[in-house]
């Protein structure tokens, strides 16, 4: 059996450059953090392994280990020497990206096919719970006690949030408070323990701690308020994943739920969107974009997502003043300004 499927005809994947972070930060610690990933990658030559690797290899942001690590240096603390147990969030990031995908249906992930799509989806499932082991090996075997507990409950919140979701698919009384639940658990729980991460890793607790995960949640909420938002204005190429499914597939998300607050009528065009289905629905998919731009929705959103990255800005007060500081302040703001 061929472990190494064919990619022909996949565009090309987006560059691992760490859009979402200034590239001063990126270049030493995202160096780091990439040779951690590819020592977990020359430990695995099975199929299983090379279904973790299809992703891996396939580049991503990196964002959050590389929030750990610039957490870390604003608290004075220079964490390569810890880099296997910062890059173990990008292993559970992996992890849930093959799961979620099995999940969504999802065909395309960082510029390739997914991995359940190009090998099958027991092995995206079973290779996304072998990231998870793996990842809690790096930390039990550094003695992490804390961080262990602290990613547990990330996961735990993450699979919530996916379950949560898919409970109230096909469901338009699906509101605002439903959808940012959902957002906050998926997503922001583990940005939150990248964040927490970082300070822990530097030996710090207490109110400190608590401001780095403070930060961490509301830059998560603001990132996955931007990802709903991605998915009506992003394109497939820039994005490296479908665009334009949410809805399709049944998931009410930020600028829906905001568009039926300023318009109740939308629910009515939704729910004849969902009945049409297929082919049949493109002119009431059309009618749904119509009634967001009209009564502001896309912008709400946004504005959204601005307010949390100002709680993250404003979060970031309990940590120390700095060039560091500075770059998180920065990283809050581009994980709205972003396209990808
Ligand atoms: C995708 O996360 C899943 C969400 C939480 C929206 P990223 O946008 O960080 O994906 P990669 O790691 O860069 O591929
Ligand atoms: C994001 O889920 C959270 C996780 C991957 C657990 P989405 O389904 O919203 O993310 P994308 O858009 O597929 O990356
Ligand atoms: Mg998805
Ligand atoms: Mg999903």
């Amino acid at each position: 059996v061929a472990v190494q499927p064919s990619d022909r005809r996949i565009p090309t994947p987006p560059p691992a450059d760490a859009a979402a972070l200034p590239p001063e930060v990126a270049a030493a610690d995202l160096r780091a953090i990439e040779e951690s990933l590819a020592r977990f990658q020359a430990r695995h030559a099975s199929r299983i392994g090379a279904a973790a690797r299809h992703l891996l290899d396939a580049g991503g942001k990196r964002l959050r280990p590389l929030l750990t690590c610039t957490v870390a240096r604003a608290l004075g603390h220079d964490p390569r020497p810890q880099v296997d147990l910062v890059a173990a969030v990008e292993l559970v990031h992996a992890g849930s990206l093959l799961h979620d995908d099995v999940i969504d249906g999802a065909e395309l992930r960082r510029g390739r096919r997914s991995v359940h799509a190009a090998f099958d989806a027991h092995t995206a499932i079973l290779a996304g719970d072998f990231l998870f082991s793996w990842a809690f090996d790096r930390l039990a075997r550094d003695g992490s006690r804390t961080l262990q507990i602290a990613l547990g409950d990330a996961i735990r919140e993450l699979c919530e949030g996916e379950v949560l979701e898919r409970e109230r698919r096909f469901d338009d009384a699906a509101d605002l408070t439903h959808v940012r639940l959902v957002n906050r658990l998926k997503t922001a729980g583990l940005f939150a323990y990248a964040a927490e991460a970082g300070a822990l890793l530097a030996g710090v607790d207490g109110a400190v701690r608590a401001a780095a995960r403070a930060y961490g949640l509301a830059l998560g909420e603001a990132f996955q308020t931007v990802d709903d938002l991605l998915d009506w204005e992003g394109d497939d190429a820039t994005l490296g994943k479908p665009h334009g499914r949410d809805l399709a597939e049944g998931l009410v998300t930020v600028p829906v739920a905001l568009g039926v607050r300023r318009e109740p009528a939308l629910r009515d065009a939704v729910r004849r969107m969902w009945r049409a289905g297929g082919d049949g629905g493109a002119a009431d998919a059309s009618e749904v974009r119509g009634i967001l731009e009209r009564v502001g929705a896309f912008a709400a959103a946004r504005q959204l997502a601005e307010d949390d990255a100002a709680r993250a800005g404003a979060a970031l007060a309990g940590l120390p003043a700095g060039p560091w500081r500075e770059r998180l302040s920065e990283a809050a703001r581009r994980a709205v300004a972003r396209d990808r």
